[in-house]
C-alpha cells in the first residue's frame, strides 16, 4: 500500500511531448494520464516509435512534458529547476537501459557501486560493499562479483545493470526494454526478478518491451500507439504463463 494515503507515487496529468525538428515538429506523447502505485509492475507496450522511451524518461524525470503535470507523491515535479530534479532522480529512481552497458574496466562489483562515485549512499547501517555482495549474489551472480564485463554473457551483463539499479534503494525502476536482446530463461529471469522486487520491497516498476510474454507476467499493460493510450488493462493471472 502507498504510505501517502492513496496519493499515488506517481501521476502524469494530461501529458503532451512535441519535439521539434528543422523539418516540422513530431508529436511523442497526447493527452496521456497515468497513476502508477508503489510496488506496481506495469508493461509498456507498443510498436517502434509509439512512445515508450518518451514516456519512460518523462516518468523518471529524464525529459520534461511540453504540457501536462507530473506527481512524484503528490508534489508537481514537471517545473522543478534542474538542481532540484537531481535530488529527486537520485533517491527516488533508478533506470536500466536498453543498450545498458557495465564499464569494461570495472568489474561487476565496482560497476554496482558506480552510482556512489557520484553521490554518497543515504541511511545505510552496513559497510556499502558488502551490500554490493549481497545484491549481486541475490541475482544468482556470486560467482562474478569480481569478473569483468568481458567475461559475462548478455543474462549476465543485464544482472549488472539490475544491481546497479537496486544498490541506490530507488521507489521506481524505469527500464527501457530491459529484456531486448536476452534470450527465454533470462527473460523470465529479468521479469520474475522484477516481480519479487515490486512485490516484496514495494518498488514500483515501469518497462518497456515487445514481448507479450513478458508483459503479462506484469500487473498491469499499458498499451501506446502513436503516443496515445490505446488501452490500460490489469493482468489478472499472474503470472498468467509458466
Ligand atoms: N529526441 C527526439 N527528437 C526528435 N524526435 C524524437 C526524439 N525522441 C523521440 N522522438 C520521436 O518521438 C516518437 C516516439 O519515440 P520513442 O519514444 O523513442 O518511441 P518508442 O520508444 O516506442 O520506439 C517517434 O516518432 C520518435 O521519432
Ligand atoms: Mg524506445
Amino acid at each position: 500500500m502507498d504510505k501517502s494515503n492513496g496519493t499515488p507515487f506517481l501521476e502524469l496529468r494530461d501529458v503532451n511531448k512535441t519535439f521539434n525538428l528543422s523539418s516540422g515538429e513530431v508529436t511523442a506523447l497526447e493527452h496521456v494520464s497515468l497513476t502508477i502505485s508503489k510496488g506496481e509492475l506495469v508493461a509498456l507496450v507498443g510498436p517502434s516509435g509509439s512512445g515508450k522511451t518518451t514516456l519512460l524518461n518523462i516518468i523518471g524525470s529524464l525529459d520534461r512534458p511540453s504540457r501536462g503535470e507530473v506527481l512524484l507523491e503528490g508534489v508537481r515535479i514537471d517545473g522543478l529547476s534542474e538542481e532540484d530534479l537531481v535530488h529527486f532522480r537520485r533517491e527516488k529512481f533508478s533506470f536500466i537501459f536498453q543498450d545498458a552497458k557495465p564499464l569494461r574496466m570495472l568489474n561487476v562489483l565496482e560497476n554496482t557501486l558506480l552510482p556512489f562515485n557520484f553521490f554518497k549512499p543515504k541511511n545505510r547501517n552496513g559497510n556499502i560493499k558488502d551490500e554490493g555482495i549481497e545484491v549481486i549474489k541475490s541475482l544468482g551472480l556470486g560467482h562474478r562479483i569480481y569478473h569483468m564485463p568481458s567475461q559475462l554473457s548478455g543474462g549476465e551483463i543485464q544482472r549488472v545493470a539490475i544491481a546497479r539499479a537496486l544498490i541506490t534503494h530507488p521507489a521506481m525502476i524505469l527500464a527501457d526494454e530491459p529484456t531486448a536482446n536476452l534470450d527465454r530463461g533470462n527473460r523470465l529471469f529479468v521479469i520474475d526478478t522484477f516481480r519479487k522486487l515490486s512485490k516484496e520491497k514495494g518498488i514500483a516498476i515501469v518497462f518497456s518491451t515487445h514481448d507479450l510474454e513478458i508483459a503479462n507476467r506484469a500487473d498491469r499493460i499499458v498499451h501506446l500507439k502513436d503516443g496515445v493510450f490505446l488501452k490500460d488493462e490489469p493482468i489478472t493471472c499472474t503470472p498468467c504463463s509458466g
